[in-house]
């Protein structure tokens, strides 16, 4: 499936973010977003806070004082729905004591019908649910709740629309997200991101480079190509064009200094890809390639359609032909049906691989999912295999982390360090954060900094003067 950008409809929210800022604008009203999930919910909420800003509401930094809050919701795995379930028994307070407050939901959670069916009973005082497809609503949303003054709740099980060209704010103004396509159709037996964000679908590479130029302009210098599985970019697309044609082309805007992508599915990344980094510094050295599991049997009943000893290839081929790239992946422990035979082959590719990180999750039961309805295993188990991944994780990495000490290296400056303002923090190519003495023009450039000293996970370092 490919998404048209529907311009039509920018223009009718457009209209809408008016009319809300006719009844918002001059009252001195504050918002805030709160952002539960991954890049692509990041991504999500500087459209809704770009929105809020344009209708005349003003950032706020503490829930207490906003004027409506938006919780952008995630439910990749169990804690995810909890956190959210705790915020709004604390919402309850603040409605009682600020009776205009609103509460508005979004994101993945919100496209679980049991979630809805319990937010419904449970929680009244929510006053404007959405979900993932239609978000670009938002703005005629909230005019609706505004001007009728009853709850709204307005889920899609699916688009095939991509509205683009609505206001966005940006978190930081020097490095941003941008959305390459939406959606997955991998249905990996245990995620729920398949039935949440629905199917895949391939923005025009055309849309895509003109917000990377867009965003060149207002001074970003570092993107992020954002899709649930980037290497099958380009499906279904009009135009023939591969992920590495398009990260090239993303990389060669001028002003552009560092581009960076999230998620690289093993099972599709290609030689060309490989080679398309290698070639040009101004990819980011870094790959973020889930592993999940190192078990062949496992890794069938996941449905990844990669073997342990392929995954360990690809990765090895991508630490030859990539000088200094680091490799972080994803490791999911727990899943039904685990040995703990399945775990040492885990633990295997990871002594191989030696990431650079990893996350490493408990396998968590999501309602819908092919692997909620195997036999589940026990607690104390999963968490004796997950500490022994964990120990495993942990020391390779550190391992890894330690290797460019002593070298100079671009950092790009993100902000002050925020345990001593004396210095900027700052991240390598490969992701490494680094700390170091402030000299310098600040957040926003790159400087060539001395890798003194690896404490643990990031590096202090000075910036080098030849
Ligand atoms: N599209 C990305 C992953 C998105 S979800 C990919 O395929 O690589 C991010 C991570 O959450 C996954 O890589 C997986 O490790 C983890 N995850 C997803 N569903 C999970 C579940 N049910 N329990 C535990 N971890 C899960
Ligand atoms: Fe989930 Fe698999 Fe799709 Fe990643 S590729 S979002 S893990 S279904
Ligand atoms: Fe969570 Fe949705 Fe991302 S479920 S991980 S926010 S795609």
């Amino acid at each position: 499936m490919t998404g048209k950008n529907n311009e039509a409809e920018s223009k009718r929210q457009r209209d809408y973010i008016d009319k809300v800022r006719e009844t918002v604008e001059g009252k001195g009203l504050k918002y805030l977003v709160v952002t539960f999930g991954c890049q692509m919910n990041e991504r999500d909420s500087e459209k809704i806070a770009g929105a809020l800003r344009e209708m005349g509401y003003e950032q706020a930094f503490r829930e207490e004082d906003a004027d409506i809050i938006v919780y952008n919701t995630c439910t990749v795995r169990d804690n995810a729905d909890k956190r959210l379930y705790g915020r709004l028994g604390v919402c309850k307070a603040y409605k009682t004591s600020k009776k205009d407050m609103l509460i508005a939901l979004c994101g993945c959670m919100m496209q679980e019908e049991q979630v809805i069916e319990k937010i419904g009973r449970s929680y009244p005082y929510v006053d404007l649910i959405f979900g993932t497809h239609n978000i670009y609503k938002f703005p005629e949303l909230l005019y609706r709740r505004l001007s009728s003054g009853s709850r709204i709740i307005d889920i899609w099980k699916e688009t095939g629309d991509i509205v683009e060209d609505l206001p966005t704010l940006r978190k930081y103004p020097f490095k941003t997200g941008i959305n390459i396509m939406y959606g997955c159709d991998n249905f990996c037996s245990y995620c729920i991101v398949p039935y949440v964000r629905g199917r895949e679908r391939s923005r025009d590479p055309k849309e895509i480079l003109r917000e990377a130029e867009r965003a060149a302009d207002d001074g970003v210098v570092e993107v992020m190509l954002l899709g649930q599985n980037v290497n099958s970019y380009g499906k279904g697309l009009d135009t023939k064009v591969t992920f590495a044609e398009l990260l090239k082309e993303v990389a060669s805007i001028d002003r552009i200094r560092r581009v960076r992508f999230m998620t690289s599915h093993p099972k599709d990344l290609s030689p060309e890809l490989i080679r398309v980094i290698a070639d040009n510094e101004k990819i980011a050295r870094h790959i973020h390639l889930p592993l999940q599991s190192g078990s062949d049997r496992i890794l069938k009943d996941m449905n990844r359609h990669y073997t342990g000893e392929q995954f360990t290839g690809l990765a090895l081929r991508i630490r030859a032909e990539i000088p200094d790239v680091a490799i972080t992946s994803d490791i999911i422990v727990g899943f039904p049906g685990e040995t703990e035979k399945d775990v040492d082959d885990t633990i295997a590719v990871i002594e191989k691989v030696r990431f650079d990180g990893a996350f490493t999750f408990e396998y968590s039961p999501r309602t819908g999912t092919p692997a909620a309805s195997m036999e589940q295993l026990s607690k104390e188990y999963v968490q004796k295999n997950f500490d022994r991944v964990l120990g495993t994780v942990q020391r390779v990495s550190k391992e890894q982390a330690a290797r460019f000490e002593g070298r100079i290296m671009e950092v790009l400056t993100e902000g002050e360090d925020e345990k001593d303002p004396s210095r900027y923090t700052g991240r390598l190519s490969q992701n490494t954060v680094v700390h170091f003495t402030k000299s310098g023009p600040g957040p926003g450039a790159m400087v060539k900094v001395k890798l003194d000293e690896c404490a643990g996970f990031y590096y202090n370092g000075t910036v080098w003067v030849p």
